[in-house]
């Protein structure tokens, strides 16, 4: 995959995207990245990008013309249609699915806005999708365009070191993923599970989904709904219900 990502400030993203999986995608030849300042962009002897919003009003707007030119000049080299994203809060929320969905592109091309944000022509005539990363509202589009390079990446086929590493992640499954575990056995006298230690792997693949289940009824029930959940797991959620109703029954009984 190749991401092309357009801002005013390129010198904040090295130090992220070259280290760990990202650099190893790079050198794996999976992940290509391209960073264009739009300020080399904008026209004239001061290269202006942006300026005060019409009609009043605090911050400044990212003017139209430089980012037309930015992105202008890598759709003329390109062959297909691009994606062109603008990072925004504005944006469909980012999920798991949607950076599955983006892997199946073969370019794409990320737009951080800054300040008060792009002006509307932008949003109206130029990019095709806009993201959010999440309800809050970020200095600029940066950290967000990082986010999503990260999340995408580890999702591309032999990225990450270990197969299927990443389809049991939370949110991959629908579930969050349970508890994990490493050496040393026991710790301050907190022992790892047994099952965990028994090599029986049919009894640790059920343990992990278990936790699974668990992990997502305690913390995020509403991914529940949507969740694939087999016989087996509709019937240990029934169980984990059951036993929430026996605790509030004895917490009740043990305050009268
Ligand atoms: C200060 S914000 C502008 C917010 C804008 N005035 C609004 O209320 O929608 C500046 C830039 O940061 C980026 N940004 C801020 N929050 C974001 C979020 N939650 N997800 C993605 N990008 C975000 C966008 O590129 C945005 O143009």
């Amino acid at each position: 995959m190749h991401i092309d990502i357009l801002t005013l400030f390129p010198e904040m993203f090295p130090g992220y995207l070259n280290e760990s999986i990202l650099k190893r995608a790079q050198e794996m030849g999976k992940l290509s990245i391209a960073l264009h300042n739009i300020r080399n962009y904008a026209a004239g002897k001061h290269r202006v990008t942006d300026e005060p919003p019409y009609g009043g009003g605090g911050g400044m707007v990212l003017k139209p013309e430089p980012i037309f030119a930015a992105v202008e000049s890598l759709v003329s080299s390109s062959q297909s249609p691009l994606p062109i994203i603008l990072l925004s809060p504005q944006g469909r929320p980012f999920t798991q699915t949607v950076a599955q969905e983006l892997t199946r592109q073969e370019k794409l091309v990320l737009l951080c806005g800054r300040y008060e944000g792009v002006d509307e022509r932008v949003r109206q005539h130029l990019v095709t999708d806009e993201i959010s990363i999440g309800d809050f509202v970020l200095t600029g589009g940066e950290l967000a365009a990082m986010v999503l390079v990260d999340a995408v990446t580890r999702l591309l086929p032999g990225v990450l070191g270990a197969a299927g590493a990443a389809e049991t992640d939370s949110h991959a499954t629908g579930l969050l993923e349970g508890p994990h575990y490493t050496k040393p056995a026991e710790f301050h006298g907190w022992a790892v599970p047994d099952v965990l230690r028994s090599g029986h792997a049919a009894n640790i693949a059920r343990w992990r989904r278990e936790g699974a289940l668990r992990r997502t009824w305690q913390r995020r029930p509403d991914l529940l709904l949507t969740a694939e959940l087999s016989e087996a797991d509709k019937a240990f959620l029934a169980q984990l219900a059951e036993e929430e109703v026996a605790a509030m029954n004895k917490k009740s009984a043990d305050q009268n």
